[in-house]
């Protein structure tokens, strides 16, 4: 763990080289060579991933951003008032955009402390406590350059707590992981900490199936940037137009599938890994699934991890959720 100070926030590391190059290697090659083969979510967000992340949230198509910025706008300053938190965490936080409007709130009503921005991406992580730092210069701004499947030890464990997990990256875990993912996150809280999650809600398969798949090709750039990540950074020797983007609403399951569908039969080989992988003709990898949640859903889920629910809103147009639920 490196703790240091940047321009006036402090930054905790517990990414440094090893561990991301350990832990891909790990996780790739688990996912890689299944008979389904799959990877992992977390490796989209290079530097490069993170900008495409940013530029698919500005599309008209993919509408839980300004879904959720609309809850957010208008609950703000009841977040505050219910939490009565004094101290902020927001895991995947990104470039945080959402949550200056929470963080005015917050710090109108004279009760913010520290605000805690914890990411896997480094560079869009710094840029936006750096942002924070400046707009807020009494507010205790830290970053954690961590991997919340990991590292949530390392959140701050001072005053009453608001963890906020925005932008239905919920979603993006698998069911059992998810479970598991708030089961460790509710045993981190302390009595009268809260957690702000928000969640995309099942909706018309149409729209659903845009927002994942825009004719300006900004998510396909997106999904096919992991594997710009595996050749840069375990020497693979994908080329990136033998795959084809591929995203579905599964109405079982109710989670888009996205994934890379290969064009052809081909051998590609991970110098890394020393591994040799073969790709049939319309063999297709998931790079991703994003869950769509229904309310009583959400409430069973939030309710089995041990929380206590105090408010659920929409947006004007039922499309996306945040719920606000506390350990009583
Ligand atoms: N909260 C923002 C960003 C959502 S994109 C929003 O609502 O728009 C998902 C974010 O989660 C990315 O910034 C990504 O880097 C981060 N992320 C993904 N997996 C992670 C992990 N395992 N640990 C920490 N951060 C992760
Ligand atoms: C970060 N996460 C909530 C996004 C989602 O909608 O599941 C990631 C994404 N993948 C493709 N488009 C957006």
């Amino acid at each position: 763990m490196i703790k240091q100070i940047h321009e006036g926030f402090t930054v905790d590391l517990r990414l440094d080289e090893e561990w991301i190059s350990r832990s891909l290697a790990t996780d790739i090659r688990t996912g890689i060579t299944k008979t389904k083969k799959s990877l992992p979510p977390k490796w989209f967000y290079d530097e490069l991933g993170s900008e495409l992340f940013d530029k698919i949230t500005q599309l008209n198509e993919y509408y839980p951003t300004e879904a959720e910025r609309e809850i957010l706008n208008i609950q703000a300053a009841k977040i505050a008032e219910i939490s009565e938190a004094d101290h902020l965490i927001e895991l995947g936080s990104g470039s945080s955009d959402k949550t200056r409007s929470i963080l005015d709130a917050f710090a109108s009503s004279n009760q913010l402390d520290s605000f805690t921005a914890f990411d896997v991406s480094e560079e869009i992580l710094l840029s936006s406590a750096k942002q924070i730092k400046q707009r807020y210069p009494d507010v205790n701004v830290r970053a954690i350059v961590g991997d919340f499947d990991h590292h949530l030890d390392a959140v701050p464990q001072t005053g009453k707590r608001l963890f906020i997990f925005l932008g239905g990256t919920i979603g993006n875990f698998e069911p059992e992981a998810r479970q598991r993912f708030l089961s460790s996150l509710t045993s981190q809280l302390k009595t009268g900490d809260s957690l702000l999650l928000g969640t995309d809600l099942v909706k018309e398969i149409p729209r659903l199936e845009l927002a994942y798949n825009d004719p300006d090709g900004v998510t396909a750039a997106f999904n096919k940037n992991i594997l710009s990540v595996l050749n840069k950074n375990l020497g693979a020797n994908f080329d990136i137009e033998k795959f084809d983007h591929v995203a579905r609403f599964d109405t079982d399951r109710e989670w888009i599938d996205i994934g890379l569908r290969s064009r052809s039969d081909q051998e590609i080989y991970i110098e890394r890994l020393n591994l040799m992988v073969n790709f049939l003709e319309n063999e297709i990898m998931r790079t991703e699934i994003s869950a769509k949640f229904r309310p009583e859903g959400i409430e069973q889920e939030l309710t089995a991890a041990g929380l206590t629910i105090q408010n659920f809103w929409t947006d004007s147009a039922n499309d996306f959720a945040v719920t606000l639920s506390t350990l009583a």
